[in-house]
């Protein structure tokens, strides 16, 4: 029988399917809510030591639909958690109290201040946390106040902001990744050779869904007006599978054993198991659970292990990577394509019976002594 129980940077999950940070990790009742449907962890709604700075405007969301009317992406301008650091921090510890063995990792973002980023570790792993996902990555409004992907877009500042917090952390440390960016694995490097035990892509891709053909005005409008903002859903698969598969391949290269967790647009197992094989520990949803709620967790767990029974893997390392070895360059795509075009015409050329079909009556010793190894 296969298992989805796995250990990650010594978090015991029961499953990799993580609660991505946003709206379904915003406050202790609906992280308690994914616990008991089953999530194997929640990282929490990203919170900063000074909330009275986020003000969050309505709407915030624009939705871009397929054909069919299935919502395929999902722009937000939301910030972090508008919630008081001190009430997080209650919530935090009733958490621990009610779920001792769930695994609830706080996501936590900061200005660039040494002291302001060691109070908030501090303060929050107190809590009895499990983890912390530092947020280097939100597109849209925090890097007016140079936080968020501001920060995530500079390896040399992630590297010393990852530093300032492995100075006082305790527990397992996770950087996520902003995808607005030519080359994430540059800053998957920097991050790990900050010390961060593992990081996570993707974030949100800075978007624009749509303009208002009557009102002439981008969506989603906010007393007229609108601002870029993060791009998530199914329609950021590929690419967040692309960003995973090169943190992947730095992680194999530079840091092994540390870890991966993979981003953006997961709602399915199918999903789930695509991002494993190209080397995610664990895997994130956020916008899926937004569409659909909490209990699809089921699903995605009970796909998941037909997957892995179908291929007679017995744990999620059996699988961890494996697809990574079937990417080359495209000069080696055309090099093999060459060969096996080669190869074939060779073994026609030379009367070998490869199918049924050719075999002819009057070739047919000739076709069988070319059959022969002696
Ligand atoms: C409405 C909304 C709010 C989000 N808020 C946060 C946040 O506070 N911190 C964070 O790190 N990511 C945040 N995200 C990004 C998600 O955690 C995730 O990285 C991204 O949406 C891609 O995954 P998905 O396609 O499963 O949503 C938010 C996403 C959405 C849609």
């Amino acid at each position: 029988m296969p298992t989805l129980a796995t250990t990650v940077d010594g978090l015991k999950l029961p499953n990799p399917f993580v609660i991505g940070s946003g709206p379904p990790g915003t406050n202790a009742n609906v992280i308690g809510k994914a616990l008991d449907e089953g999530w194997g962890a929640v990282i929490a709604k990203t919170i900063s030591l000074e909330s009275t700075k986020v003000v969050n405007v309505q709407p915030r969301y624009a939705r871009l639909r397929s054909a069919s009317s299935e919502i395929i992406g999902w722009q937000n301008i939301e910030l972090i958690s508008d919630r008081p650091f001190d009430v997080w921090l209650d919530e935090f510890k009733r958490l621990k109290d009610k779920y001792p063995d769930g695994v609830v990792i706080a996501s936590i973002m900061e200005e660039y201040n040494k002291d302001r980023w060691c109070e908030i570790v501090e303060r929050t792993q107190a809590t009895g946390v499990a983890g912390f996902e530092l947020n280097f990555s939100c597109p849209h409004g925090l890097p007016e106040r140079k936080m968020g992907s501001a920060m995530g877009q500079d390896c040399a500042l992630m590297e010393e902001v990852c530093r300032w917090v492995m100075s006082v952390a305790k527990i397992p440390v996770w950087a996520k990744l902003t995808p607005n960016i030519t080359h994430i694995d540059e800053t998957a490097i920097a991050a790990l050779k900050g010390g961060c035990h593992g990081v996570s892509a993707i974030n949100t891709i800075l978007s624009v869904t749509s303009v208002d053909l009557e009102t002439l005005r981008p969506e989603p409008t906010v007393e007229g007006y609108s601002t870029p903002g993060g791009y998530s859903c199914i329609a950021v698969k590929p690419i967040a599978l692309r960003m995973v598969k090169e943190c992947a391949e730095a992680i194999r290269h530079q840091f092994p054993g540390r870890s991966l967790s993979g981003i953006g647009g997961i709602e399915t197992g199918a999903d789930a198991a695509q991002f494993i094989l190209l080397g995610a520990d664990t895997v994130q949803v956020c916008t899926g659970v937004m569409k659909v709620g909490y209990d699809c967790v089921a699903k995605m767990k009970d796909d998941l292990l037909a997957f892995m029974a179908r291929h007679k893997f017995e744990t999620i390392s059996d699988f961890k990577g494996h697809s990574l070895q079937y990417f080359t360059t495209h000069s080696d795509l055309v090099k093999r394509q060459a060969e096996a075009r080669a190869a074939a015409k060779a073994a026609k050329a030379s009367g070998v019976v490869t199918k049924d079909t050719e075999w002819q009556g009057d070739a047919f010793v000739r076709q069988s002594d070319a059959l022969a190894r002696n």
